[in-house]
């Protein structure tokens, strides 16, 4: 794999029920950049972020990965043991990458403040959805990947709160991160990614380069590809 490539996708393939969800989808991402992995709901954007991760077994396609990475994820649903802190659920999963105790400490105070989230005694069976989303978010940065990918970091978030994660993505970028975004919200991504792809029905339907957007929105080029309804 070029060195330019932290991850490649060749002809993801997928089916459920022998109903195609994720078709012979091919797209690769640079070191570096801020990437989005649009399409609308049940496009298959989940499923291959998990075929890509290893979650769900594909049928036929490859993944390749640059070589010596980390990669940090950040699931569409997260979810954590309700009865623990932030703070331990996060020194759990610092615990099970071996970061030694001192430095987690320490790595877990900066994340928590990081995503925008107190260090305090709050059971996370009390969280606010945002709050999840943010714990999720701190959880994908434990030990400083070089990949992130993220399922939708910012749904459930308010408007400060999006803009907040955004900005978040920028410095993450401007730290030499390389990060794969899907997301709902077009405008969002329009702002911060520099490339993408667009897929509908598990397959391409096109891509996106921040470059040559010219006058057009994102999701006016979204809407032209995909027709505008769900799938
Ligand atoms: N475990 C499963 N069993 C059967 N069908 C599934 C399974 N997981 C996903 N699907 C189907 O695959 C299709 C794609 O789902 P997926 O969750 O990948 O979409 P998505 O693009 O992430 O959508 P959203 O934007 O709503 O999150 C849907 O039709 C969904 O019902
Ligand atoms: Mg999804």
């Amino acid at each position: 794999m070029e060195e330019l490539k932290i991850l490649e996708c060749n002809n993801l393939t997928k089916s459920y029920h022998k109903k195609p969800v994720v078709n012979h989808l091919s797209f690769h991402v640079n070191r570096g950049e801020i990437f989005a992995f649009i399409g609308s709901n049940g496009a298959g954007k989940t499923t291959a972020v998990k075929m890509i991760l290893g979650l769900v077994p594909m049928d036929s396609g490859e993944v390749k990965f640059a070589e010596n990475i980390r990669v940090g994820y950040s699931p569409e649903t997260p979810y954590f043991l309700p009865f623990l802190t932030g703070y331990e659920a996060l020194d759990y999963y610092g615990g099970l990458q071996k970061i030694p105790r001192p430095e987690r400490r320490r790595e877990i105070v900066k994340l928590l403040d990081t995503v925008g989230l107190e260090n305090s005694r709050t059971k996370i069976r009390n969280y606010s959805k945002g709050m999840l989303q943010r714990l999720a978010l701190a959880q994908s940065l434990l030990g400083s990947p070089d990949l992130l990918i993220l399922d939708e970091p910012t749904a459930g978030l308010d408007a400060p709160g999006r803009v907040e994660i955004m900005g978040l993505m920028e410095t993450l970028k401007k730290s030499g991160r390389t990060i794969m975004i899907n997301s709902h919200i077009l405008n969002d991504l329009e702002r911060i990614c520099d490339r993408g792809i667009i897929i509908k029905n598990g397959a391409r339907a096109g891509t996106w380069n921040k470059t040559d957007l010219g006058t057009k929105t994102l999701e006016e080029v979204f809407l032209d590809l995909v027709g505008g309804t769900t799938k």
